[in-house]
């Protein structure tokens, strides 16, 4: 299969163009060319050969692909839909349909002659890491292309339980559930595999991921009811996470310094509980639209956060690692500058919920 020739740096975007956004639901892609990409006048260009393929175009893969495009990369990537796909090639992304647990032969075949390959796709509890399970075939594969960098997105998760002392990777990792353990066991894999075949393998432990689009805002505005995991972790002191452009940050230091072997947190400094993020979400909501205080605001949910709570897992998880090796200055250090500003750019949310004439 033909690998497109590159493109160039892309053109210029418009600043004006950008700075509004309507919807929550567009603007992952938007926000990402605003915020982190409309960086035009600072374009660099890059040597001809970068290109990055990203197994599981997600919410993450999505937006480092975004910047990574601005920046004059080859970005290819998968999805399991005809509908996804569509969509990703509208953002002008070369994508594939690709299920893990069968992987499609030709699809490993460009995957390879990228020099960078991000591994998106999640571990599944009694699977295990789909890709891993096809392991002799990946090493097949990529043991003849070009992939020179590969990163894993695994999670904070799989430290367990620490009693809310602070933990750095160098932390015992005890895993208190199956999904954990699957991750931990991924990024062993991985890990091995990268060793094996003298790839440069990073494991970057996430904590929940946050952005333009899928936040606690959306969940309001949306009126979202709590997933099952939400409402776990709703009675915890301490909540990692991590706004999605300081994600994409991250991996832009890494791909600029590769380290082999290297795992690193990436949360922001401020592993605040869930409630006080949902709370501080409703003001910034009431505050813009005091109109529509009483369509959006939902009473029951900060009881419901307390109530449904009762999981034990306590850590403070730290990025001091970030910081050091990768030099990593985050743009969202706190949950209040990250919903702040993920509000500034929703225009209008309340439009599709006036009532029809
Ligand atoms: N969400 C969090 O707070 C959080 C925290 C820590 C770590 N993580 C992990 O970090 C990674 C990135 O997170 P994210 O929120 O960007 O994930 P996401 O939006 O759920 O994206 C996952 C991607 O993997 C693809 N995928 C899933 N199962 C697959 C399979 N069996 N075969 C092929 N493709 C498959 C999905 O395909 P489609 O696009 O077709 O759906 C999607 O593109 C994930 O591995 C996630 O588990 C997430």
């Amino acid at each position: 299969m033909e690998i497109s020739a590159f493109p160039g740096p892309s053109p210029a975007i418009s600043l004006r163009f950008c700075k509004r956004i309507s919807t929550p639901t567009v603007s992952s892609f938007l926000y990402l060319r605003c915020n982190l990409q409309d960086n035009s006048m600072d374009l660099k260009p890059k040597p001809p050969n970068l290109r990055m393929f990203i197994l599981g175009m997600g919410f993450v893969g999505q937006f480092l692909a975004a910047d990574l495009k601005n920046k004059g990369w080859v970005v290819s990537g998968s999805c399991t839909s005809n509908a996804k796909k569509t969509k990703l090639e509208q953002m002008g992304f070369d994508a594939y349909i690709f299920q893990a647990n069968e992987p499609d032969f030709e699809v490993l075949d460009v995957m390879k002659h990228h020099t960078h390959l991000l591994i998106s796709i999640p571990p599944v509890v009694g699977l295990g890491d789909p890709m891993l399970n096809h392991k002799g075939l990946l090493e097949s594969k990529l043991k003849q292309g070009n992939v020179r960098w590969l990163s894993f997105l695994s999670s904070t998760r799989v430290y367990g339980d620490s009693g809310g002392t602070w933990v750095d990777e160098d932390h015992p990792i005890i895993p208190t559930n199956e999904l954990a353990r699957a991750r931990l066991a991924a990024e062993e894999g991985w890990s091995r595999l990268g060793n094996d075949l003298g790839i440069a393998v990073q494991i970057f432990r996430l904590g929940g991921i946050y952005g333009p689009g899928r936040s606690a805002i959306d969940t309001i505005i949306k009126k979202e009811p709590l997933s099952t995991s939400h409402r776990a972790r709703s009675s915890r002191r301490y909540t990692s996470r991590i706004h999605v452009a300081d994600i994409c940050q991250a991996l832009n230091a890494s791909i600029e310094k590769p380290s082999a072997g290297k795992i690193y947190n990436i949360v922001d400094d401020d592993p605040a509980p869930r409630v006080e993020v949902f709370t501080f979400a409703q003001n910034l909501i009431t505050s813009k639209w005091p109109d529509h205080g009483q369509q959006i605001i939902n009473p029951r949910m900060a009881d419901t956060l307390i109530r449904d709570g009762g999981y034990s897992e306590e850590k403070r998880v730290s990025n001091n690692r970030m910081k050091e090796e990768l030099g990593v200055k985050l743009i969202h250090p706190t949950y209040r500058s990250g919903l702040q500003d993920i509000i500034r750019q929703i225009d209008s949310p309340f439009v599709h919920n006036l009532p029809s004439s």
